[in-house]
């Protein structure tokens, strides 16, 4: 709850705005506390919350299991330094590992940003460095994934970055053909480009990749940070399509919001990360691996298969509204991206938040919607009703 005489959401946003830098301009709320898919503001009013912090409370907020996990490890032992172990940590990455593939190992970070840090850092062991990324990509903020990230108006200012970098077209197997060759270290892709509009890569482009990477002695390094850990209906959503990649990062749904990440990499790859190599203070502490694997229990009792039916359902209610302004709706699972018909997303996203609706826009003609993976179909179904008039309110 909050603290008498703080309540008023407009005090806390000129304060935020007096002490905090700039990085993400003013926030357009202030929450208080939360409650399964529920949010509330610091002035009582509730809202839906269907972009789970960026695809980030898995299980929704205040979740008990986690809450217990989190509470019980941290009243036993909370930090302990990669100097030593826990048994929680080892589960986790136990768990990881089997998921991404035989003979896969992990190392444990904070963010996906340090996750892909990671990766590129292991991609610079191979001894080779030229890097085959892909256009449209986000893969962190850090100076190294940065430099894997394709967004001009991030990268500019901070130029030179890390160098050996292409870009190739998102989804053109045949453009990757032409970039990769023996001095590839690794080729980077994201099953769906969260951030670029949920948008998928094309049917059997990872299997394409897989081979092309292969032939060329390079590592296939996937970035699963938005699609992993169950948003997509799949642990790792890659391995859907029977790939095996090299190098494998996650973060945001694992911990539930608690920050955990992983850099995941199998067979030869996990032996190139030696002592000296590479570290974290917090990475692998045991309060995340307990939230971690309190998160990855419920998925794996029923959490996953909700995912499939209530995303598929989802997409096919929202393009059965045969509205002039929906274009399609692409994505996977409960990462799902509706594609507008005009340049309205910011518009819609405002109109969502005044009517209790809480969703993004990471294109301007795109509306992400990434609730909580324990969302049902009459939880959503208001959504879809009030969809058109959302639209219509946005249009003016
Ligand atoms: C695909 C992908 N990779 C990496 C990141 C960076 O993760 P974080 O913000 O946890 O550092 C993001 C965040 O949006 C992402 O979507």
């Amino acid at each position: 709850m909050s603290e008498p005489g703080a309540r008023d959401q407009n005090t806390i946003l000129g304060r935020y705005d007096a002490v905090m830098m700039n990085a993400f301009g003013s926030p357009k709320r202030v929450f208080s506390h939360g409650e399964g898919i529920h949010l509330v503001d610091a002035d009582g009013n509730r809202y839906v919350d269907l972009l789970a912090g960026i695809a980030v409370n898995s299980l929704g907020h205040n979740h008990a299991g986690v809450t217990a996990a989190i509470t019980s490890q941290l009243s036993r032992l909370g930090h302990v330094s990669n100097f030593f172990a826990t048994e929680g940590q080892v589960r986790l990455a136990e768990r990881l590992a089997a998921a991404a593939g035989e003979g896969a190992r992990v190392f444990f970070t904070n963010s996906g940003t340090e996750a892909n840090e990671a990766a590129f850092k292991v991609t610079r062991l191979t001894g080779r460095t030229h890097i085959v990324a892909m256009e449209g990509s986000f893969h962190g903020r850090t100076m190294g994934a940065l430099a894997v990230t394709h967004t001009p108006k991030y990268r500019e200012p901070f130029e030179p970055l890390p160098g050996h970098v292409e870009f190739v077209r998102f989804g053109d197997v045949d453009a990757l053909r032409g970039a990769v060759n023996d001095k590839t270290a690794a080729v980077l892709v994201e099953p769906i480009q969260g951030e670029n509009g949920i948008l998928p890569l094309p049917a059997g482009y990872l299997a394409e990749a897989r081979r092309i990477t292969r032939d060329a002695g390079a590592l296939l390094w996937v970035d699963e940070v938005q699609t992993g850990i169950g948003r997509c209906g799949e642990l790792l959503l890659h391995r859907a399509d029977g790939v095996t990649a090299d190098l494998v990062t996650v973060a945001k749904g694992l911990g539930n919001g608690f920050p955990v990440g992983a850099c995941i990499a199998v067979r030869d790859a996990a032996m190139l990360l030696q002592p000296g190599n590479h570290g974290s203070t917090f990475g692998g502490n045991p309060v995340a691996a307990a939230a971690a694997n309190a998160v990855l229990d419920e998925l794996e009792a029923g959490v996953l298969d909700n995912v499939r039916q209530v995303g598929d359902w989802f997409a096919a209610a929202v393009e059965g509204l045969r509205h002039p302004l929906i274009d399609h709706v692409r994505g996977r699972g409960l990462l799902r991206g509706i594609v507008l018909g005009a340049d309205i997303g910011p518009a819609v996203v405002d109109a969502a938040l005044a009517a209790g609706w809480v969703i993004n826009a990471p294109r301007s003609n795109v509306l992400r919607i990434a609730p909580p993976l324990i969302i049902t179909q009459g939880e959503l179904q208001p959504f879809v009703d009030a969809l058109p008039q959302l639209l219509e309110s946005a249009r003016g």
